[in-house]
């Protein structure tokens, strides 16, 4: 990253607007122009969100409010402590580096970017207001014109970046996956909202503006949003919350909120083994491990900081000498499938959390982002209070379905 242009805001370094830089290619040009347009008007666009307004009103104008185009609501701003710093990428006119500010605190800071200026117009503004209403006696907010994948931070400055229906809309979201693995502090995270495909969208579709801008065309697979986020370094990578949202030609969107770990360099400790719990039967992590329910084995430093991200505590038993107990105590969980007939009703499952692989007691294999098709019987192990955060469920079924029962004991396995 060039550091020529480095100036000074308050404790925190920040590279001036490089407009020049930014691109201009077509379908970044339209979004931006109905961005634009749509703060200008205060038009209503976009996806469900679940946010709490009546809260949020308390110190937020309604100008702000009525140009809220999130398609979630970036939960990780529940962890944010006081005296961080968040970067807010793609803040819109601001709702959610708002919610921010109160959060970290007159001591924290935090920084939205975006490309379209009448947006950040109305952030600016409303960000003297907002501090006004928080009583604080500066802001701690400040609102830079840049591009996701060129974004003006320094390297290793921000403690938590969020995002709410952004990405989608980048051209190129690698990019944008790098700069926030750069820009985040070792120990730092991201929660971000996006829209995402359980399939490749085509190109008819891609090239549509109209959809682009309405968070569609843009969207990547789920498993290529997983393995983006790991490709640049991100660890312990699970989803927050999902939701089905819409559907064309059998192509099915959802928002999707997600979190990631930029882990600190790990530090020499003592030996540590790695027992996996259940509820899978196996597994493998992102650093490429596989590990067999009940068996310990020794893992390293690295291994030992992944498994100990949120989605994967629950899952693992750590222990500085391996553990003996046999695959039967009540340390192992296991949710076996019920003895009972099954109905395919178009559900799939979707494995959303920080293992690339995993597999059940009734044989499915489930690979990060891509749906598998299940019946009800395997719908009801995944419902179990073990397996739900670890899945997304939606339902392809754009008809109702008949569901002829089908003899599904477990011994004949069939799915
Ligand atoms: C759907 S709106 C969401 C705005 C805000 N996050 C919210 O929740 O209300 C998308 C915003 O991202 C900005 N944006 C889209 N693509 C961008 C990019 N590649 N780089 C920077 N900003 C971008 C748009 O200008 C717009 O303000």
């Amino acid at each position: 990253m060039l550091l020529a242009n480095l100036v000074t805001c308050s404790n925190l370094h920040l590279l001036i607007d490089r407009e020049e830089l930014m691109p201009t290619d077509d379908i970044t040009r339209k979004v931006s122009e109905r961005y634009a347009r749509a703060a200008a008007t205060g038009e209503q666009m976009c996806c469900p969100t679940a946010y709490d307004f009546d809260d949020l009103r308390s110190f937020i104008p309604e100008e702000v409010l009525r140009i809220s185009y999130g398609c979630g609501t970036p939960a990780g701003l529940a962890t944010v402590l006081s005296g961080e710093t968040v970067l807010d990428i793609g803040s819109g006119g601001g709702i959610d580096c708002f919610d921010a500010a109160r959060r970290v605190g007159p001591t924290g800071r935090v920084i939205g970017i975006d490309m379209t200026e009448t947006m950040l117009e109305i952030a600016r503004r409303n960000a003297l207001l907002v501090s006004r209403n928080l009583g604080y006696a500066a802001s701690n907010m400040t609102f830079h014109r840049g591009m996701a994948d060129a974004m003006p931070v320094e390297d290793d400055s921000i403690d938590l970046i969020i995002s709410n229906c952004v990405i989608n809309l980048a051209p190129d979201k690698r990019a944008v996956f790098r700069e926030m693995y750069r820009a985040l502090k070792p120990g730092g995270r991201f929660t971000i909202s996006d829209i995402v495909s359980d399939q490749a969208v085509p190109q008819y579709l891609v090239h549509d503006a109209q959809k682009w801008g309405d968070c569609l065309s843009g969207a990547l697979p789920m498993w290529e949003y997983f393995e983006g986020m790991r490709n640049v370094g991100f660890l312990g990578v699970h989803q927050v919350a999902s939701r089905p949202w819409h559907a064309i030609d059998g192509i099915h969107f959802l928002s999707l909120t997600l979190t990631g770990y930029k882990l600190p360099h790990s530090m020499p400790r003592p030996d540590v083994y790695a027992t996996l719990r259940g509820p899978f039967s196996d597994a493998t992590d992102e650093l490429g491990r596989t590990y067999v329910r009940g068996v310990p084995q020794l893992i390293d430093d690295r291994t030992a900081q992944l498994l100990g991200t949120p989605s994967l505590e629950p899952l693992f038993i750590l222990t500085e000498q391996p553990m003996t107990a046999p695959p039967d105590a009540s340390p192992w969980l296991s949710v076996l499938p019920e003895d009972r007939p099954c109905v395919w009703k178009g559900d799939y499952a979707i494995l959303m959390t920080a293992l690339t692989q995993a597999a059940d007691d009734d044989h499915h294999i489930y690979q990060r982002g891509v749906p598998l098709e299940v019946c009800s019987k395997t719908l009801t192990v995944l419902e179990h209070a073990a397996y739900r955060p670890c899945f997304a469920i939606y339902n392809r079924a754009s008809e109702v379905v008949q569901g002829t029962q089908i003899d599904c004991a477990p011994a004949g396995g069939c799915c």
